[in-house]
Parts: structure tokens; sequence; C-alpha cells
């Protein structure tokens, strides 16, 4: 159990930081070592510059730098220095410093492919300043060598800064992109880190089921904040179930306690002398009876459990079901028939059940009907099971309402039937996880369909 709000701020707090943190590592890496690059390039440019202004002539190194250049130097404010000497350590011209930048070895003139990089301090406005320096060797006349000298002061470091971050702005728009996307996922993952414990919960309600034992929300990984609201809703489930149980188990243990009184009632029914009377009464108990056996199926079919289903192939089964009980049917002047698909399909449900099902189904088709109705069974390959009839119908209002209990649509009340077969269908619907609706037929009477789930064989 956390909070929400201190799982939130925590969360944020650490992806900025560690996103800033990256990012200000990836930054100063490529500041500096674009600094340094841009550090080397304008020493070596600096020293070219110098190097071209040096000639032979007469026997002797002139140095000749152009005026646009000498003014260059003069309005660097001193944060630039050349010092150009002969192999004998002699200045032969300088600018900004009287003085070698650092004293001259002349033993490194064989290296005058490469520009020596150093640094040193230098006075600069009344205090010593470090220059970034470099020094180099380069022949001129014959076998007559020459050293350069020049070095860049600190102002010039924050001038190359402004180059690298405009630079890096313009160029680099890859590199900020990718940190606010880095940024938009961190936000992402929060959130969807928040919602998280909301989905486990939409989860575990999903599964609940009326009837069925300890069903409650789980509150060991829900954020405080929801434990009240989630406690309310287990209570209020228990309260539900707690009702659910009572009023399932009522008509139970009603038709139960009804089915002895009848018993009793019929044994001295039976025991009157033969007449009118006692045949209608005979006939009023069975009818009595047939509607307590119907109350006692439809609490069976209301607690069966919701468990492993046997895989069916529905045109096998539909066939196996039909042969048990439609014969009675179709001596009785039915016209029945099952259309088979050429391909297998199979559902998630089980044999007794689906008999219990269509048994209900084609016993309101022929009480709608008559004897002679005609009744098509058919099916298609996503697992739904068509029961049609050329009976009356049931107007549009009552499609929904003839699976209720007790609901009846004819008068009639005597004959045994209690307006509980649709409820029983789709008692049994709901424990297979399958759903039953009804519709208007193309024959002109009424066409239930059942839609099952497709099992992992038809799936494949
Ligand atoms: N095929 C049908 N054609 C027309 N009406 C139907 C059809 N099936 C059901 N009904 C109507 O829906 C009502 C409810 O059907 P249901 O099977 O639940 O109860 P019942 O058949 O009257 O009684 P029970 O099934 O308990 O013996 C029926 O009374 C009937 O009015
Ligand atoms: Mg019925």
């Amino acid at each position: 159990m956390s909070s929400l709000r201190i799982k939130l701020i925590v969360m944020v707090v650490l992806t900025v930081g560690i996103t800033f943190i990256g990012s200000l590592m990836v930054f100063s890496l490529a500041v500096s070592s674009r600094m340094a690059s841009l550090e080397d390039l304008s020493l070596s440019e600096q020293m070219g510059d110098i190097a071209a202004a040096l000639s032979w002539q007469d026997g002797r190194i002139a140095v000749d730098v152009p005026v646009s250049l000498r003014r260059d130097y003069r309005t660097g404010a001193g944060q630039f220095i050349y010092i150009v000497s002969d192999e004998n350590g002699r200045i032969l011209d300088s600018f900004g410093s009287t003085q070698h930048l650092r004293p001259l070895d002349i033993s490194a003139k064989g290296l005058n492919d490469n520009m020596q990089l150093f640094s040193t301090l230098r006075e600069l406005g009344g205090n010593e300043s470090k220059f970034f320096a470099a020094e180099k060797w380069f022949t001129i006349g014959p076998d007559k060598w020459v050293n350069i000298q020049v070095g860049q002061g600190p102002a010039h470091e924050d001038v190359l800064a402004d180059e690298i971050l405009f630079e890096m702005f313009e160029r680099n728009g890859l590199l900020i992109g990718g940190l606010i996307a880095s940024l938009i996922g961190g936000v992402i993952f929060i959130v969807n880190q928040l919602t998280g414990s909301l989905r486990q919960l939409e989860k575990q309600a999903i599964t609940i089921r009326p009837g069925a034992q300890d069903q409650k929300l789980q509150v060991a990984r829900v954020p405080s904040e929801l434990v009240p609201l989630v406690s309310q809703i287990n209570e209020a489930l228990r309260r539900l179930n707690e009702a659910y149980v009572m009023q399932k188990n009522y008509s139970d243990m009603a038709a139960h306690e009804l089915r002895s009184p009848l018993a009793i009632v019929r044994c001295q029914a039976e025991a009157l002398a033969d007449s009118a009377e006692k045949n209608m009464l005979l006939d009023d108990i069975g009818n009595m009876e047939q509607v307590l056996t119907r109350l006692m199926q439809l609490s069976r079919s209301e607690s069966a459990m919701v468990g492993a289903h046997q895989s069916l192939e529905l045109g096998e089964t539909l066939g196996e079901i039909l042969s048990e009980i439609g014969g009675a049917l179709i001596r009785d002047g039915m016209q029945l028939s099952l259309t088979r698909l050429p391909q297998p399909v199979h559902i998630n449900a089980d044999q007794a059940m689906l008999e219990v099902m269509l048994r209900n189904l084609l016993d309101n088709a022929a009480a709608a009907g008559g004897a002679y109705s005609t009744v098509t069974i058919s099916y298609d390959a996503t697992g739904s099971v068509f029961i049609a009839d050329n009976g009356p119908g049931v107007p549009d209002d009552k499609l929904s309402k003839i699976f209720d209990r007790f609901v009846r649509l004819s008068d009639s009340t005597t004959d045994g039937h209690a307006g509980l077969g649709l409820a029983i269908v789709r008692a049994l619907a709901d424990a297979q996880n399958a759903s039953v609706s009804a519709h208007h037929a193309d024959m002109g009477g009424l066409e239930i369909r059942l839609a099952f789930s497709l099992s992992a064989v038809s799936q494949l």
C-alpha cells in the first residue's frame, strides 16, 4: 500500500533528475570535446597566418605580418599573442609579449610537423591569466629554423562557448529532440505505473460473478487513497452476494418445502373415487409438481459453476443432442432440421447444459407454433447457434423480457408452464460464458441466438 501522490512526486522527481543529469553529462562531454577542437583549430589557424608572413630574403628571415592581421591583433584586447624567434632564441617579431611563452627547446625542431599545445600564465589586465598556447618549428631558407609561438587568453573561451552553444542548438536538434522524447517517455511511464493498480482492479472486477464465494477486490497493492473506496466496494459486494445467495436459496428451499405437502395432496386425491373432478385435481397437482421441478432446475442452473468446459464440435454435438431429444418432437409432427457447416467449429461448452437449453427452446417452439411447426437449427464459424421457428413470434418490446423468470406472454397458467424455461437457458448460457438473445426469425417466428466462445482448437 502506498500513497498515489507520494508515488507521483517521487517518480516525477526521479525521472526529471535522471534525465537532467544524463543530459548535463552528454552536454558537457560534447561541449568540452568541441571546445578543445575549436581551440586547436583556432591556434593552428593563427599559427598558419603567422607562418605565411615569414620569408627568407637576402640571407635572413623576414617577418611581414599583413596590416589587416596586425589590426586584428590590436583589437584583440591583449587576448592574442604571437612570438617569432630564430633558432638562437632571438625574438624576430612579436605581439602582446616580449618574452617567450615557454622556453625554446631547440631539440624539438625535428617535430616540425606537429603543433605542440601547452598552457601558460600571462599578465592580462593587471592579473595573471591562463593562456592556451601552441608552438611549432618551421624550416626556412637553407637549413634555417624559425619558431612560432601563439597564445590566446581566457576571454576567447567565452566566445568559443557561445559559438559552440549556437552550433549545438543549430545542428544538434536531434539531441534536443531525443531529450524531449525521453522526458515525454518518462511521463508516460509514470502515468502507466500509476494507472497500473487501477487496471489491476479492473481485471479483478471483470471476473466477479454473482454467487461465487469470497469475491472481492485485492487491497494489497492499491494506493492508500483508493483503499477506502475499494473497501466500500468489497463491503457492497459482500452484501449483494449475501442477498443474492439468500434469494437463490429461497426459491430452491420453497420448491423443496412444497414438494412434500404436494405429495400428500396427490395421495389424498388419488384415494378419491373416480370422477371428472378427481381428474382435474390430479392434472392441477401434476402442473404444480412440474412448476416445482422447473424451479429447482432453475436454481441448479444458476449455481452451475463456470468451470473448465469441454471443447465441443458444434455440428457433431448438435447432431447427437437432436437425435436424443428430437425424435419425440418429429413424431408429434415438428419439422426439425439441422444445417451443418463443412468445416468443424469448436466451442467452449458443456454438452449436458447444451442439451437442457435445446430441450427448453424446442419445447417453446412446439408450444408456440403448435405440433406442426418448423424449426431450423444452424450455426456459424464464430460459434453462434441459431434456433428459429415459424410460430407467432414475440413482439419487439417483449424480446428482451422473455428471459426473465415467470414471464409468460400467453394467459394460460394451468398447463404446468411457469415461464422459467428461458430463465434456465440464460442461467446455463452464463455458466458457459455464452450469451443468449432473442430476435425475429426470417420465417416469421422467434429466433434464439446462443453465442459461445470458440475453443482453442478452433482458434488455431
Ligand atoms: N418460440 C417461441 N415463440 C413464441 N413465443 C415464445 C417462444 N419461446 C418463448 N416464448 C414466449 O416466452 C415466454 C417465456 O418462455 P419460457 O420458456 O421462459 O417459459 P414457458 O415456456 O412459458 O414456461 P416453462 O419453460 O417454464 O415451461 C413463453 O411463455 C412464451 O410466451
Ligand atoms: Mg419454456
